[in-house]
């Protein structure tokens, strides 16, 4: 199975995360600002992840490229998301990014999978959450750094 991961990242820890989901899954990480239109179809899966940033909103080079995605045929794509915040500082925009990330693709078309569970966090409102449940894998690499590895594990285990 051919899974691609594109990413984005200010500080390092979406990409850290990116590599860590690659290792467990023999995926290939790419940075969105390299990312082809191709790159988001031509794989069994597609993985996107985003840290969350000003007030809510997407990376900036996602924010930069998203014209790659919206460009990309992504209809009924198997697509699993994956979003970096902190819960703490920003209860009430945790993992916003996320939730943008899946109306986009939504909007496209595409099936996301990887749901996961809002019990272990702490925090207000965030877009991400849609029916009591993330719209996928939620990291808080800022005050849960610890909590990273099993959630990861957890996730993959529950995808593939
Ligand atoms: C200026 C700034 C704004 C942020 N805004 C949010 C936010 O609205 N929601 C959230 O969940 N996290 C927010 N964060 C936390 C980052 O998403 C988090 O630190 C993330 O791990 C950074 O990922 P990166 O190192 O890949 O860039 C913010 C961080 C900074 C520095």
């Amino acid at each position: 199975m051919k899974i691609n991961i594109i990413f984005g990242s200010d500080g390092g820890a979406t990409r850290g995360v990116a590599a860590k989901i690659a290792a467990k899954c023999q995926g290939r990480t790419i940075d969105i600002k390299k990312a082809g239109v191709a790159d988001f179809e031509n794989c069994d899966l597609l993985v996107l992840g985003s840290p969350t940033y000003g007030d809510g909103t997407l990376q900036t080079d996602w924010e930069d490229n998203i014209g790659k995605l919206r460009g990309a045929n992504l209809k009924g794509k198997k697509i699993a998301l994956f979003g970096t915040g902190d819960q703490q500082n920003y209860p009430t925009s945790f993992l916003d990014a996320m939730g943008i990330l899946y109306d986009e693709v939504s909007a496209l078309g595409a099936h996301v999978v990887g749901f996961t569970d809002t019990a272990g966090f702490d925090y207000i409102e965030s877009t991400a959450e849609r029916d009591g449940r993330f719209v996928g894998l939620a990291l808080d690499l800022d005050t849960q750094s610890g909590m990273t590895e099993k959630r990861v594990t957890a996730w993959l285990n529950q995808l593939l």
